[in-house]
């Protein structure tokens, strides 16, 4: 079995071969990042130009480096949605040309179900486990059992990876923000700001806006000794992010503080909420997924608190945590398995809102 893996839901463009033993023969993924920074987040038009340009030429490349021809494909897996409609597009086109062309079988894969199958790469998937996903634009406590996904909670405003992002641009730093903020988090005091732990009917429910605005207004009282986003007697002043940086620069000290004690506040949380969630429904084993489990606080925090409940933590490697094709040939072959089911035909379309389960 050789099957490829499409991927480009959002900024990456991405392809990649798995043969049958579940070995990566390749996953290249080429980023439109660089293209969005200036503009401090990912503009769908630009990304969407991206993967037009990029899916042949990374197509092509993946099937060099795994040293296999077109006529070796058995199994063409391709990322259905959730994303931004252009760049899910681009893919999903490619992928149904190149099964009509071939006579492959083309399996639809929904993103955040191969996140959280990214860790079982090379490995068997337990019959039963919480996944924890904490991408960009999701957060969710999934229970997973022999392939059946109940969705617990999920976020009720901003994804854990949305809050990263909005925190390091109230600041001033630089998109994605997970990234930077982990940097410079390892040299600040995480108790420097004390956040209030929202409160959520559905107890496996995030909220992150909350300690966004608290940030916010902490951020304003740093720069212009605003309280509560107001000067005293006067109404909200309306600051332009860029413009405020310039006028009155945050100190470093504060920076690192801030993203330490922000990091500090939303592991906390995404720690209690996920091995909660293990407890209630009875389950020893959790599995991480998304762009901010590349974060190594969290990662390590997880693992330490999951330890004294006995409670066993899948991590994927950082590669495999961020957009890749590699989690979704996985989970293609995942849901065709023996009974080669989950086939589409040449009607398949995007679905930029599907859910999981
Ligand atoms: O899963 P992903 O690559 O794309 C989506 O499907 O959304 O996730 C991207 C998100 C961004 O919000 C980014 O800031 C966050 O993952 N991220 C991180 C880290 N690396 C990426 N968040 C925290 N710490 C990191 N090291
Ligand atoms: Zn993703």
């Amino acid at each position: 079995m050789i099957a490829l893996g499409i991927e480009t839901s959002c900024d990456e463009t991405s392809c990649a071969v798995l043969d049958g033993k579940d070995n990566i023969l390749s996953n290249i993924i080429s980023s439109s990042l660089f293209r969005h920074k200036p503009f401090g987040g990912v503009v769908p038009e630009i990304a969407s130009r991206h993967c037009l340009e990029q899916i042949d030429v990374v197509y092509q490349e993946a099937m060099r480096e795994a040293k296999v021809k077109a006529s070796d494909l058995d199994l063409i897996a391709v990322t259905q949605g959730p994303g931004l409609i252009g760049s899910l597009f681009v893919g999903l086109c490619f992928a149904k040309a190149l099964s009509y062309q071939l006579g492959v079988p083309l399996v639809p894969v929904n993103h955040l179900e191969a996140h959280l199958e990214a860790t079982f790469i090379g490995s068997r998937m337990p019959a039963k486990f919480i996944g924890l996903l904490v991408s960009g634009g999701h957060t969710s406590l999934s229970l997973h059992h022999r392939g059946k996904i109940t969705v617990l909670g999920s976020t009720v405003d901003d994804a854990a990876g949305e809050a990263f992002d909005k925190v390091a641009k109230l600041m001033g730093l630089s998109y994605p923000g997970g990234p930077v903020i982990e940097k410079l988090a390892r040299e600040g005091d995480p108790r420097a700001f004390q956040f209030t732990k929202p409160k959520q009917k559905n107890r496996f429910d995030f909220s992150f806006s909350g300690i966004k605005t608290a940030i916010l207004y902490e951020v304003q009282k740093a720069r212009f000794g605003l309280q509560d986003g107001r000067v005293a007697g006067t109404k909200t002043l309306k600051i332009r992010l860029h413009d405020a940086a310039d006028i009155a620069p945050l100190s470093d000290e504060f920076i690192r503080d801030m993203a330490a004690s922000f990091q500090f506040a939303v592991t906390k949380w995404l720690v209690e909420k996920t091995l909660d969630a293990a407890e209630v429904k009875g389950v020893d084993r959790v599995v991480i997924g998304g762009g901010v489990s590349a974060n190594q606080y969290l990662k390590n925090e997880l693992v330490q608190a999951a330890a004294e409940k006995n409670i066993t933590i899948g991590v994927p490697e950082r590669l495999l945590a961020l957009d890749n094709a590699a989690m979704i040939a996985r989970r293609g072959i995942e849901i065709t398995g023996k009974k080669k089911k989950g086939r589409a035909d040449l009607s398949l379309t995007a679905l930029p809102n599907l859910h999981m389960g």
